[in-house]
């Protein structure tokens, strides 16, 4: 099983709220999942954990924290788990070079907005640094999060977007309160009732990632 790692050279854009989720999703279906937070700056991931395990929720994914040394402790994990997930980190260093080549498939999440395309260039340029040496992998995907409701009103940056040609998973995350409300109180959209749209929208993106090629 894949390791996926959820990518962005811009911070804020949903690493956190969507590697969270799709993580849950994996370990749902019955896959041995594990998250890394590694973000250490910030560890949002871990702060949600710690969150979960206070209000003793049911919270069926570890978080490990990872400074240094992702490309170990990936090969490491995947002695025990099905399926690792990684939260990348908000800053831009050498760390996430490795990131990338630890990394399967990266999932770039990305707000439709001018500003968002023009940050996501440097992260697209490491993958394609990476492809170029394993000749195509890591596979990478953008995911759209933060859209407006009708798909219309984002149609400029869409094109825009495109252009990189990069395939954007169909499936994709609208602005919701129920995503920040669920990571604030260290639950996930698994924990609101099955015709949720937020939880639906996760359950599409899992179901388009794990059948993607
Ligand atoms: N689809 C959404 N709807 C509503 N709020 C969202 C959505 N996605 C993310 N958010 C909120 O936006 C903020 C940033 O999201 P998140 O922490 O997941 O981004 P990030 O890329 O991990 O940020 P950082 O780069 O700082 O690690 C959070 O407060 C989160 O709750
Ligand atoms: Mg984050």
């Amino acid at each position: 099983m894949p390791v996926y790692a959820f990518v962005n050279s811009r911070g804020g854009v949903g690493k956190t709220t969507s590697s969270i989720n799709i993580a849950t999703a994996f370990a749902r279906e019955g896959n041995r999942t594990v998250l890394i937070d590694h973000d250490p700056r910030q560890g949002t991931a871990s702060r949600w954990k710690r969150e979960a395990d206070d209000i003793g929720n049911e919270n069926e994914v570890p978080v490990i924290k990872v400074e240094s040394g992702i490309t170990r402790v990936v090969n490491d994990l995947k002695q025990v788990y099905d399926v690792i997930v990684i939260d990348g980190p908000a800053y831009l260093d050498n760390s996430n070079t490795a990131l990338i080549a630890s990394a399967d498939v990266v999932v770039l999440p990305i707000q439709p907005s001018q500003t968002d395309l023009w940050a996501v260039k440097t992260a697209l340029g490491w993958i394609e640094e990476r492809q170029i040496i394993t000749g195509g992998t890591p596979l990478a995907y953008f995911l759209l999060n933060r859209c407006h409701p009708d798909e219309r009103v984002n149609t400029a940056e869409l094109e825009g977007l495109k252009e990189f040609g990069v395939p954007i998973l169909k499936a994709r995350m609208v602005n919701r309160i129920n995503y920040s409300r669920t990571l604030k109180e260290g639950t996930t959209v698994f924990s609101l009732p099955a015709n949720d749209k937020a939880r639906q929208e996760i359950k599409a993106i899992y179901e388009e990632l794990t059948w993607a090629p």
